[in-house]
């Protein structure tokens, strides 16, 4: 897992034990890089593209020579890409035949609190029987490794909206070009079904970033970073609870950091390389693990050029050597491959990771070509946020607390997640300063709402985090100031740590839109 609990609270997670893996394991950069597909519309009629996607099983290699049963949106891992328009209504039908219920959130939408994929409003699966548990009805297949801090408490049936089969979600697109992303928030079980596949890019476009010179086509791609394990048998290896032991000590102990792998996947391939021209390459890179980090870096060195972040481009690009994403966040990075000679491998290296966690992705510099991209220096327009705006402050601080009979849950405010309980009732509308503070890291996100990071530890923050955002990292000790717009719906939202064991174990809250 991804340390001790000693160990987590240490800081030290990054190096703590990985999931031990008996599969062959194929060495690095001999996989080409797989992209998404596109996914079609079903129709664009009345000003509105009708997407639907089936959520399945399916056996997919990853390791070579081995099959690795998926839960995968279309039956992929990762779901295939939407590509929605600002301003143009996107409807998508997502049809449930996994033998488990699911929800799904559109991560970075801004998005009608029926469509925001509630944990609890879920689509169950046909035959499924919900009980006020949201546990199995004795398929044997539901409680496979929910960490579920909140399942073993009784909710009442109304807490739950069950949709059978299939749910229609509507997303307006009210919002700037941006790479969002769509995965599984099932309660208790977010976990482990995004694990499983349940994870894919969903991208939006307007004209302002269209009319920009980046690179585009296939010189736009998107990258899902993430850690997983594996059985012999080639199967996802995830550590499976006995919810029988739930609350015995020492049974959830391992995972408190989260669970991490031990190998590295970049859109469901192992460490894979991508052939590239000698030309400068957009990648929207998505760090869509459980719970792991990664610092980014070029090897042998050079400028990873940050033009987005989470829910849209910069103002102006900003050089870095090395970038940072913890779980759920984004970046846009411009990668000029002609600084190097045809016959070059490049390696985007993670320096946070042990061993082979290390490797990413190689980029095999093939050959000079033609490019008329280049990174502007002004990219988006961004009206920052300033204290005048701020209608009100928040403080959530996210800490591992004893609740009751001693047993240690991961909290905001002390309150472990509670379907009835809101912590903030903001205006439609309005700005608010929240002050996030965190024993270990947790990366927060806020549905519905985008934020500018106004400070951290009181210090202006660096320029690639001054654009829109919806998650940022709270470092141990670490007081971060975000300057939150409530804008679009009224209604029932949650933020949470999407570290997404510390999500499972109750780490959300409800805020409501007033
Ligand atoms: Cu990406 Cu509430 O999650
Ligand atoms: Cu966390």
């Amino acid at each position: 897992g991804g340390g001790t609990l000693a160990a987590v609270l240490a800081g030290r997670e990054e190096s703590g034990d990985l999931l031990s893996s008996r599969a062959r394991l194929p060495r690095p950069f001999t996989t080409a890089l797989p992209v998404p597909a596109v996914a079609r519309p079903v129709s664009r009629a009345g000003g509105v593209d009708r997407y639907e996607i089936v959520q399945r099983a399916a056996d997919v290699e990853i390791l070579p020579g081995l099959r690795t049963q998926v839960w995968g949106y279309d039956g992929q891992f990762p779901g295939p890409t939407i590509v929605g328009r600002s301003g143009r209504g996107t409807l998508v039908t997502v049809r449930n035949e996994l033998p488990v219920p699911t929800s799904t959130h559109l991560h970075g939408g801004v998005t009608p609190p029926g469509s925001d994929g509630y944990p609890t409003d879920i689509v169950v699966p046909d035959g499924w029987r919900q009980d006020t548990h949201g546990r199995s009805s004795g398929s044997g297949h539901g409680g496979h490794g929910g960490h579920g801090g909140h399942g073993g408490m009784k909710m009442s049936a109304d807490a739950w909206t069950v949709s059978e089969q299939a749910k229609e979600y509507d997303y307006p697109l009210d919002q700037q070009a941006a790479t969002l992303w769509y995965h599984d928030h099932r309660m208790d079980f977010s976990a482990p079904q995004v694990w499983r596949g349940l994870a894919g890019f969903f991208l939006v476009r307007d004209d302002e970033e269209q009319n920009l010179p980046l690179p585009e086509g296939d010189r736009d791609i998107p990258l899902m970073i993430c850690d997983r394990a594996f059985e012999e048998d080639g199967s996802f290896r995830y550590p499976s609870l006995d919810p029988s032991l739930k609350g015995r000590p020492g049974v959830e102990e391992p995972y408190m950091g989260g669970v991490m792998g031990d190998v590295t996947l970049v859109n469901g391939a192992p460490w894979p390389e991508l052939e590239v021209d000698a030309v400068r390459y957009r990648f929207r890179v998505l760090n869509a693990s459980n719970a792991r980090r990664y610092r980014l870096k070029l090897e042998p060195g050079g400028p990873l050029t940050q033009v987005g972040s989470d829910s849209g481009l910069l103002a102006g690009p900003a050089d870095l050597q090395a970038v940072t994403l913890a779980p759920a966040e984004r970046a846009e990075i411009v990668i000029d491959f002609s600084r190097w000679k045809p016959g070059t491998a490049v390696t985007l290296v993670n320096t946070l990771g042990k061993g082979g966690m290390r490797d990413v992705i190689r980029f095999r510099v093939a050959r000079r070509a033609r490019d008329s991209s280049h990174v502007p220096a002004r990219l988006a327009d961004i009206r920052p946020l300033a204290r005048t705006d701020v209608a009100a402050t928040r403080w959530f601080d996210f800490r591992l607390t004893s609740a009751g009979g001693g047993a240690k849950v991961w909290t905001i405010n002390g309150y472990p997640f509670s379907v009835d309980r809101y912590l903030a009732s903001p205006r439609l509308g309005s700005v608010e300063r929240w002050r996030l503070t965190s024993d270990v890291h947790h990366p927060v996100h806020l549905h519905l709402a985008h934020f500018q990071v106004e400070a951290r530890n009181g210090r202006p923050p660096a320029a690639h985090e001054r654009g829109w955002k919806d998650t940022v990292d709270v470092r141990p000790y670490e007081t971060v100031d975000v300057l939150a717009r409530f804008h679009g719906y009224r209604g029932r939202y949650m933020f949470h740590c999407h570290n997404l064991e510390h999500e499972d174990m109750a780490m959300m809250a409800n805020f409501r839109v007033v």
